[in-house]
């Protein structure tokens, strides 16, 4: 390709978002002023169903489109690309083990750090289950609990708790083989919500404990903040398609008119629906459109809304995390879009709630500052940030990677 600069080089970082609804391909530039946007790619997600590829070929071909796309806008060709999962596969785990260090206080090592950490990982994990993520929660050094990094102080007992994001091996595979087929090399699989988390929350709601909700397509992944840290992560199987399909089996319409109304004039508060107002709704077959009430439409969204809104809540409370989130909940994902669903959601909770759009980091198009485009920002972010830890790896061995990493999720 002559001079055209090669993605894979340290300078350019390309993302994929292999989305239910939608492929998204963002190239960014890795410069001495941090990161910049070069260009993007969007295709539908054929192939994908609730987060997980059901069709080979056709997830093939959207990452082709999305990918040509970016590669077009940025005038650059990409080879290697960082890409996100999600879905009802994922699992978070926690998991607590230690060391003893002696008889009589000493200064921990890296290397006791390290011991630590692997112990901790090494639980048994189901069969076709795999790591995606390994974030330390805490150290605790005798009886002193939340240390962040225990390197040079003083204690007998090392112990750490490990949060740890799994994934299904066989979807993962998937997606790399999709990626793979479309020409393009897999650096890295990683977690949807936890890159989201990156794009949209700020540093004082994972402080004092938060939750995202990413609500996508075929499902709702949702990630714990508390004291910084990563408290939990998790999955509800309940997406933006839900609430389309309800429309389209209540108002008696095809998926695709369905989808076009919810998006155009959907609510998730009846009340809140003028009682006039009145949309064009397509018929099946051959029969002529009809004239409904939209007050109809969002008395079908409503219950859906609330349901999405109840499972969240118990799925968090099973966790035993519902507590920790006193700054509330974060929505992002194109259906955190829907009319009325941060009220529905405030009502629910009883916790404050935002709905947020990735932050304008990256010198992004003001058409993708929207929260179905807050994966892929952060994944852009994260693969940035990856790069530069792994360059200080290098140099510094296995210490320098802990600390970053601390020094990151503390921040
Ligand atoms: N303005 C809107 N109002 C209501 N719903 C919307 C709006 N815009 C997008 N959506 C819904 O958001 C969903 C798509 O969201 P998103 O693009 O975040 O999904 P995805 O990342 O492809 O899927 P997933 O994360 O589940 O794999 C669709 O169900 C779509 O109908
Ligand atoms: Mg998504």
């Amino acid at each position: 390709m002559g001079s055209i600069p090669k993605n894979g080089t340290s300078d350019m970082i390309t993302v994929l978002d292999v989305g239910s609804a939608k492929t998204i391909a963002l190239i960014c530039h890795a410069g001495e002023n941090g990161l910049k946007y070069r260009g993007h790619g969007i295709a539908e997600s054929r192939g994908s169903r609730k987060g997980v590829i059901v069709e080979l070929d056709k997830a093939t071909q959207a990452i082709q489109r999305a990918v040509d796309e970016a590669e077009k806008l940025a005038g650059c060709h990409v080879g290697n690309a960082v890409v996100a999962v999600a879905g009802s596969h994922i699992k978070g785990i926690t998991s607590r083990a230690g060391i003893t260090l002696g008889g009589r206080p000493r200064e921990v090592e890296r290397e006791d750090i390290r011991t630590a950490v692997e112990k901790a990982r090494s639980v048994v994990l189901p069969a076709d289950r795999e790591i995606v993520h390994l974030l330390p929660q805490e150290f605790i050094l005798d009886e002193q609990a939340g240390v962040r990094d225990p390197a040079g102080m003083m204690g007998r007992r090392l112990e750490v708790t490990l949060h740890m994001v799994t994934a299904s091996s066989s979807a993962m595979q998937n997606v790399v083989t999709a990626a793979n087929r479309a020409g393009i090399h897999i650096d890295n699989v990683v977690y949807e919500a936890l890159m989201s988390a990156d794009a949209v929350l700020r540093a004082d709601e994972k402080e004092l404990g938060v939750c995202l909700a990413d609500i996508g397509a075929g499902s709702t992944d949702l990630i714990v903040y508390s004291d910084g840290m990563v408290a939990h992560s998790g999955v509800v199987a309940v997406g933006g398609d839900h609430f389309t399909n309800d429309v389209a089996v209540g108002l008696r319409t095809p998926i695709v008119a369905a989808e076009k109304i919810k998006k155009a004039f959907g609510h998730t508060v009846s009340s809140e629906v003028p009682e006039g107002d009145e949309i064009e709704v397509e018929a099946v077959g051959d029969r002529p459109s009809r004239l409904m009430p939209r007050r109809f439409m969002a008395e079908i969204l409503e219950p859906r809304a609330e349901e999405l809104c109840e499972l969240v809540r118990e799925h968090l409370r099973q966790a035993g995390v519902l507590e920790l989130c006193n700054a509330g909940v974060v929505l992002t994902g194109g259906a955190s879009r829907m009319r009325g669903l941060n009220e529905v959601f405030e009502k629910v909770m009883k916790k404050p709630v935002r709905v947020a759009s990735p932050q304008p980091l990256l010198q992004l198009p003001d058409g993708l500052m929207e929260p179905e485009f807050a994966t892929a920002a952060g994944l852009a972010l994260y693969a940035h940030r990856t790069t530069m830890t792994r360059m200080v790896q290098e140099q510094q061995g296995f210490g320098a990677k802990v600390r970053t990493l601390l020094a990151r999720l503390g921040a």
